[in-house]
């Protein structure tokens, strides 16, 4: 494994995941445990964020605490599946901005189409989180850390549910300085592109499209 890559591992992320994995899951069901799984990608993801000390007074003394300036992160949730992952990342940072990203690749040339980007304008000294549930051929990752890059953030990691080792290896290829967080590793992609054993289309299951 590379140093890139952080996996969530962890009990209750396994019960997690196999009731995600399950074709008899409702969507219902399914984008409750995508939001769960994306808070605590989110709380790894988010370990090394900068604090600023504030004091507080509690019922009983004076307490020093830390707050964290969330308006220095920027979650970028690539459409559509990525926005089942919104929720929770804005549980756990509700005063983030959120941006996003529309795209896909055209199966001709091969080129990203960005056909709805809509970011802050201001990056700079912000840290840019993109959201997307499945890592697979790597190739929307990697464009979507292009678009995001190319609005000069201060640090780019991308968050998944699910990842497949040729996804992970592409980005972590294209983008050494790119952290990936996801809660599992599958074995390979098949023919049309899925994750073995994956969980199928997450877009679908999220939205009710199956
Ligand atoms: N996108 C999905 O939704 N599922 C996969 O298995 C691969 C890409």
């Amino acid at each position: 494994m590379n140093d890139q890559l952080t996996v969530l591992s962890h009990p209750l992320v396994g019960h997690i995941m196999t009731e995600l994995r399950d074709q008899n899951t409702s969507p219902h069901q399914f984008r409750a445990l995508v939001r769960k799984l994306s808070m605590l990608l989110c709380y790894e993801a988010t370990r090394d964020l900068p604090t600023v000390e504030k004091q507080v007074i509690t019922p009983v003394a004076p307490a020093q605490g830390v707050m964290v300036d969330q308006s220095k992160l920027v979650f970028l949730p690539i459409l559509r599946a990525g926005l089942g992952m919104l929720d929770g990342a804005l549980e756990l940072v509700p005063d983030a901005s959120v941006g996003h990203l529309g795209m896909y690749r055209d199966e001709e040339t091969l080129t990203p189409v960005h056909y709805y980007t809509k970011l802050p304008p201001q990056f700079e000294g912000r840290g840019a989180v993109i959201l997307d549930p499945m890592l697979a051929t790597g190739g929307s990752a990697v464009d979507a850390v292009e678009k995001a890059a190319s609005y000069g953030p201060a640090w780019i990691k991308f968050l998944c549910i699910l990842s497949a080792p040729q996804g992970i290896e592409k980005l972590s290829k294209a983008y050494p300085d790119v952290k990936i967080y996801t809660a599992a590793v599958d074995q390979c992609l098949n023919d049309h592109g899925y994750i073995v054993p994956g969980l199928g289309d997450a877009g679908d299951r999220i939205f009710g499209t199956v």
